[in-house]
């Protein structure tokens, strides 16, 4: 792979070419327009691996300390990361999820295969009221994903009646004789997921039909208001998008993107812990194609919602390694280094850069799965710990409703070559990732990540609109790019104080350290 390094100029139409320079941003503080949904910072819970078993719920005849089954630690964790919507059953899972069989009596509860997911036996003992009161006790939104693919209208018109209707209806008073008198807020629906492969192999011109027949016996009860959202495209099938505007339009209040950053989907996706400087690029590369990727998928949409009011909601999103060696076929399992860390900080950046049509953003996934905030010992030790990713949505918290700040930014670029990586070609990065936003309090968080394995790069950052009078803030970053948290060793990554901000006069200069990610917060 080759490597150079020259001056970016973001804000220009073309590259000025200034060698070794560091990098300088003038961030407009009084030019605020857009709101950050905090929904951006969502999370994914499937039922797959264990995420949900051994992970969020233990169920309350465990050993390990839990909340009526859910594990205490992982509560505590999420809670403190503001997590603030969870998307629930799946993911492919969710096509074949009955939710039927995940009320009543634990002990009655049917079981069933879990053929998605390694033919992992489901005993259902996780299901409506367990997900929706996880979701009350963390105070967030709950993001139902419905059965299209092999569930029919009755089923998921029945669903939303049993959440969320408070009237004398047969699924309220179902759902009553199951101990829960009020109705749940839900809000958030999906219809179908993948709708294009797990979720029924379908095309997009016969799925806009069935979004349209669903949505309609989605009923609004008792003042609920669903958002429904349609089963969008996978990354660079812009057709789905075209044919979903076309034919759904604005009977959809939104529409899904799954991207991953993943080698491909044939053969080895290469191990989460152990990989070259080339690969960490390659990666980083992969993870900003996004943004391309959300650009092109935003201007099919701008044809007929040049008011965008029709939200692109990146439902789910993350690296795809290897399983963990030893793990179970299927499940999902892989470790978290301080290369998924830059990976979570750059795509939130962008995806606060596109708030005006991203609505919401679930990571794929919460615990124990894929890019996951948490990694469990499900044998029984009780042991958790916190990735690298979780740190990132931690120092994120302060953009969850700021209102995102335009940027100029000159930057060095580091050159990429493609190959590799699925649909990569050679592309130039910007060493220093930077994202700004203007608190309800007035104060100004601003996010930055330097790239570069090997250089530090120091940061002048001016204000416009504004004065600053203090900054703190707080460091992700490590000796090793393949450094990660395990049982034995769970602080190798974490957050620290930053002190390397300098206030001068009405200028902030930064000093970034190597593959390191800062959050600061200037009054
Ligand atoms: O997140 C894992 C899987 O990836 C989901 O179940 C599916 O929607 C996607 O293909």
């Amino acid at each position: 792979m080759k490597q150079f390094i020259a001056t970016l100029c973001l804000s220009a139409a073309f590259a000025v070419p200034t060698m070794g320079q560091d990098a300088t941003v003038t961030i407009h503080a009084d030019k605020g327009v857009n709101k950050i949904n905090k929904e951006i910072y969502g999370q994914f819970a499937e039922h797959l691996g264990t995420c949900i078993y051994g992970g969020l719920w233990v169920g309350p005849e465990s050993n390990i300390p839990n909340t009526q089954g859910y594990r205490n630690d992982v509560l505590q964790a999420l809670k403190d990361l503001k997590v603030p919507v969870l998307r629930w059953p799946g993911g492919c899972f969710a096509d074949e999820y009955h939710w039927m069989d995940g009320i009543g009596p634990r002990s009655q509860r049917p079981k069933m295969q879990n053929n998605n997911w390694g033919g992992t036996i489901e005993d259902n003992s996780f299901g409506t009221h367990e997900f929706l009161n996880l979701c009350e006790l963390l105070g967030c939104e709950p993001y139902i994903s419905g059965n299209v693919g092999s569930g029919s209208v009755e089923e998921l018109a029945k669903w939303v009646e049993y959440m969320t209707s408070d009237g004398n209806t047969p699924m309220a008073k179902l759902r009553r004789q199951n101990g829960r008198e009020k109705s749940w807020n839900v809000k958030y629906l999906g219809v179908g997921n993948e709708s294009w492969g797990c979720g029924g192999n379908m095309r997009p011109e016969y799925y806009a039909d069935l979004f349209r027949r669903y949505s309609v016996y989605c009923r609004n009860y008792d003042g609920h208001n669903l958002y429904k959202i349609a089963s969008g495209a996978s990354d660079y099938d812009y057709d789905w998008t075209k044919v979903l505007m076309d034919r759904v339009g604005n009977r959809m209040n939104g529409i899904s993107l799954h991207y991953y950053t993943v080698k491909g989907w044939n053969g080895s996706k290469t191990s989460a812990t152990a990989f070259t400087n080339d690969e960490y690029y390659w990666t980083i590369g992969k993870s900003l194609q996004i943004e391309d990727v959300i650009k092109k998928h935003s201007a099919i949409m701008d044809e007929k919602d040049p008011q965008k009011k029709i939200g692109l909601l990146v439902d789910e999103w993350g690296t795809w390694w290897d399983e963990e060696p030893g793990t179970v076929r299927g499940h999902l399992y892989q470790q978290n280094t301080m290369r998924d860390a830059m990976v979570a900080a750059l795509s939130l950046n962008v995806f606060q850069r596109h708030t005006d049509r991203i609505k919401m953003a679930n990571i794929a996934q919460v615990v124990n799965v894929l890019q996951s905030m948490i990694l469990t010992d499900t044998k029984g030790t009780g042991h958790m710990v916190l990735t690298p990713t979780y740190y990132v949505f931690q120092m994120y918290r302060d953009f969850q409703e700021a209102t995102h700040l335009p940027l100029d930014v000159k930057t060095d670029s580091i050159f990429v070559e493609g190959g590799h990586m699925q649909n990569m070609v050679d592309a130039k990065i910007p060493a220093v990732s930077i994202s700004a936003a203007k608190k309800a309090d007035g104060g100004i968080v601003v996010s930055l990540a330097n790239v570069s394995l090997d250089k530090a790069q120091e940061v002048k950052l001016s204000l416009e609109g504004s004065k600053v009078k203090t900054v703190n803030g707080k460091i992700l970053t490590c000796k090793d790019i393949t450094a990660y948290n395990d049982f034995d060793h769970p602080d190798r990554v974490k957050v620290e104080d930053f002190k390397n901000a300098k206030i001068r006069k009405d200028e902030v200069t930064v000093k970034l350290p190597a593959k390191s990610i800062v959050v600061i917060n200037l009054k």
